[in-house]
């Protein structure tokens, strides 16, 4: 049985034959150009789903012909990345800083390489901002106060070697424990106490200072000189100035005459590579202090 169509007589276009109190629902058809774009999107999706990655599996997905992966093309890019580091680290270890051209794309490149190996391996001892601990021996790094020397080439010695650390040419010299070990009586020890107190400019007491002026020269002046200004040969520290391994007051000097306390900083040729630890020379050198 065919059905008469039923034309609207106002718009000429068919009903779909419902009728309300006389109104009735017209059939408008989709415009042509919506159509297409519907269908093309379907074919779209289809390609797609064949091409692409698509469908979640138990374990996996479907793969799609052409294989595409985020992950690859992330491992693919970090592999360039990792390729371009090598090639700078390479530049890195042959490059005398001050020479040749390249200069600066090398020293910013080093920077930002020894500033995160820094935050890395350093910063607990010497602090975020490589400003020390004052008071447990871990030195301030961005001043020009330098035990062992602080040009590049000897701040990357310090962290091939280590200070007092295992290596096997390690940097090396320990102040004796006067007290502990009783090589110097107490009021031997005091008067030192004094004479680091004036070498410091600090209130002592000038007569014993006096007395152990012959002491000091005969068993301090070999590290920390004569003059009380230290010597690099053996990491002595300055005792003239106002920076402190273990603090400048009357109690922490005496303290550190009784028990020398040779603080331990790890050799890193085992656990950096060298360019890591030449970077992390340049990074230190540039802290402020560099030589
Ligand atoms: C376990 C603690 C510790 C860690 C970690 C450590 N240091 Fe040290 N560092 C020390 C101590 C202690 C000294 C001072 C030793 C002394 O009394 O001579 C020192 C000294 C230094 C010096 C010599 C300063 C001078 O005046 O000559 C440099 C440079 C240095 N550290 C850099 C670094 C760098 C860079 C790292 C990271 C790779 C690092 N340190 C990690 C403890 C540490
Ligand atoms: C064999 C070398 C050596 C001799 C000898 C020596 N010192 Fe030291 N002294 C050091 C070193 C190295 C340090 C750095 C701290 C440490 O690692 O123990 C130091 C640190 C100090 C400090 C602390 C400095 C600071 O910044 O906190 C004082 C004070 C001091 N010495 C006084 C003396 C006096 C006084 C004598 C002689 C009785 C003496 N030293 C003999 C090597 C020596």
């Amino acid at each position: 049985m065919t059905k008469k169509k039923d034309i609207d007589s106002h718009s000429g276009t068919e009903t779909t034959g419902h009728e309300w109190d006389g109104i009735k629902e017209l059939n408008t058809p989709l415009p042509r150009w919506w159509l297409w774009i519907f269908y093309a999107s379907i074919a779209w999706s289809i390609g797609y789903w064949v091409a692409m990655p698509a469908w979640p599996l138990i374990s996996g997905y479907t793969a799609g012909i052409l294989g595409y992966s985020q992950r690859a093309e992330v491992i693919a890019s970090l592999a360039d990345l990792n390729a371009g580091r090598q090639d700078m680290a390479k530049r890195l270890l042959d490059w005398t800083p001050g020479a040749g051209p390249k200069d600066d794309e090398l020293r910013d490149f080093a920077f930002a390489m020894g500033k995160a190996a820094f935050g890395d391996n350093c910063a607990t001892c010497h602090g975020a901002g490589a400003q020390g601990a004052p008071g447990l021996g871990y030195p301030n790094l961005n001043d020009d106060i330098w035990l062992w020397g602080g040009t590049i080439a000897d701040i990357e010695k310090t962290l091939v070697v280590g200070i007092r650390s295992t290596h096997p040419e390690t940097r090396n010299s320990k102040m004796p424990a006067y007290g502990k070990d009783g090589l110097l009586k107490p009021e031997e020890i005091n008067g030192l106490t004094e004479l680091v107190l004036k070498l410091s400019g600090q209130a002592h007491d000038p007569t014993a200072a006096a007395s152990v002026e012959a002491i000091f020269k005969e068993q301090c002046a070999q590290c920390h000189a004569e003059t009380g200004k230290g010597l690099r040969e053996f990491g002595g520290p300055n005792l003239t100035d106002a920076e402190w391994l273990y603090g400048g007051s009357r109690e922490a000097i005496r303290t550190q005459i009784i028990n020398g306390r040779a603080g331990v900083m790890p050799s890193w040729s085992g656990r950096l590579d060298p360019a890591t630890i030449k970077a992390l020379a340049v990074y230190v050198h540039s802290l402020g202090g560099g030589e």
